[in-house]
């Protein structure tokens, strides 16, 4: 027997609660997230990880573009070889824009398998609907001359191959991210393998209530991405309007209510709305709290209803190095009237 090694203020992850996919598999309504907004090193993610893993959390969203897959791997052998068992985790990645094309999803989930170390995914996402690539740590401005729009074709093409991986057993589930309703309608229209999760900005700030309420209706259960409102997130995602979470009146005053920091009114608000929020941290006070604060002193009715008042529609992660030439602003990515621009085959069987 190896020493034992989970901490003496390890959470039990029964205590967590849990959503049901429509495959009847069980979910943890919070994970941890490991995007280092290119400021944190990658050892210091994967350490977070490992201790995280051993101190209960059991879901862990990563993606192929965080650039620490093979890392996070190392961290994930290690929790293994201390007892914890492949089935109790829930390991989330995703294939990158520039991995969209005929064979390329396969490769790229396994090279994602082979960093991490494991055998299958619980859930694979097409992280962004575009096959659209920019160079890691690239300025606002960057425009890939072969940016295009939503292409639906194109995108089936590439959720066929999404499907094909659930048939081969690497992957139990299969997801999208950063689409909208216009896309998901088409996406769900086409599909054989229905998405079981879409992986959206969600906050106070920005809290998105129709796409939110498609997705229920249409059995699709929802991760909240930057549920902080990703305070430490690449300058090039800033803009002056940016609404910062944790200084609204609403979160402040919950916060205070309940002797809180304003982080953790966001993710108890997640919780309690019904959504899956994936707060990133490597500071181990902040990501014990995040995960203990999903059983313990639950918000009122009242207080829920008054963070429902502090949605001011404020997307953080606007997207604009996906844009294609002649597009417009950012919010051409996001069919704010409706409409896909740049593709007139809504119509079309
Ligand atoms: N699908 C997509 O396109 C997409 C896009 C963006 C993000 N994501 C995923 O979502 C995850 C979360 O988003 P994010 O990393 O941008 O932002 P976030 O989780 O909203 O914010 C993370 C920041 O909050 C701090 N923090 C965490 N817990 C705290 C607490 N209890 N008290 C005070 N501060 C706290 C962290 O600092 P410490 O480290 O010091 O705790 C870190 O700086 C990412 O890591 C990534 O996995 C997905």
């Amino acid at each position: 027997m190896g020493e034992n090694r989970i901490p003496a203020d390890a959470v039990n992850p029964d205590l967590v609660p849990k959503h049901t996919l429509y495959t009847g598999a069980k979910m943890p309504t919070l994970g941890l997230g490991t995007f280092g907004s290119d400021s944190v090193p990658a050892e210091k993610v994967a350490a977070a990880v490992e201790d995280a893993v051993l101190s209960g959390y059991r879901m862990i969203d990563c993606a192929a573009c965080y650039g620490n897959e093979d890392l996070i791997g190392e961290s994930l052998e290690k929790v293994f070889a201390a007892g914890i068992k492949r089935e109790e985790l829930f390991i989330i990645s995703k294939v990158w824009n520039d991995m969209h094309g005929r064979g390329d999803v396969l490769r790229a989930c396994a090279q994602t398998l082979k960093d991490l170390r494991l055998d299958y995914l619980d859930l694979y996402f097409v992280h962004w609907p575009f096959p659209n690539y920019h160079p890691p740590g690239c300025d606002v401005d960057t425009r890939n001359p072969d940016s295009r729009p939503y292409i639906h074709e194109e995108f089936m093409a590439c959720w066929r191959q999404m499907e094909r991986l659930v048939d081969m057993g690497l992957v139990k589930h299969i997801g999208v991210s950063n689409v909208t309703i216009p896309k998901l309608k088409l996406i769900l229209r086409d599909c054989r393998i229905k998405p079981a999760v879409n992986e959206m900005e969600l906050h106070p700030a920005f809290q998105q209530p129709e796409l939110y309420n498609f997705c229920k209706e249409n059995g699709i259960e929802i991760i909240g991405f930057c549920p902080i409102g990703s305070p430490a997130r690449p300058e090039r995602d800033k803009t002056p309007e940016d609404v910062v979470d944790t200084q609204l009146p609403q979160v402040q005053q919950v916060a205070k209510a309940h002797g809180i920091h304003p982080a953790t009114v966001c993710l108890k608000w997640a919780v309690q709305r019904g959504h899956m929020p994936i707060p990133f941290s490597t500071t181990r006070k902040n990501y014990m709290s995040n995960l203990r604060c999903t059983f313990e002193d639950p918000l009122t009715d009242e207080e829920m209803a008054l963070l429902a008042t502090a949605d001011q529609n404020c997307r953080l992660i606007k997207g604009q190095v996906f844009l294609w030439e002649g597009a417009g602003d950012w919010q051409d990515l996001w069919d704010i009237d409706g409409t896909i621009p740049g593709w007139n085959g809504y119509e079309k069987k």
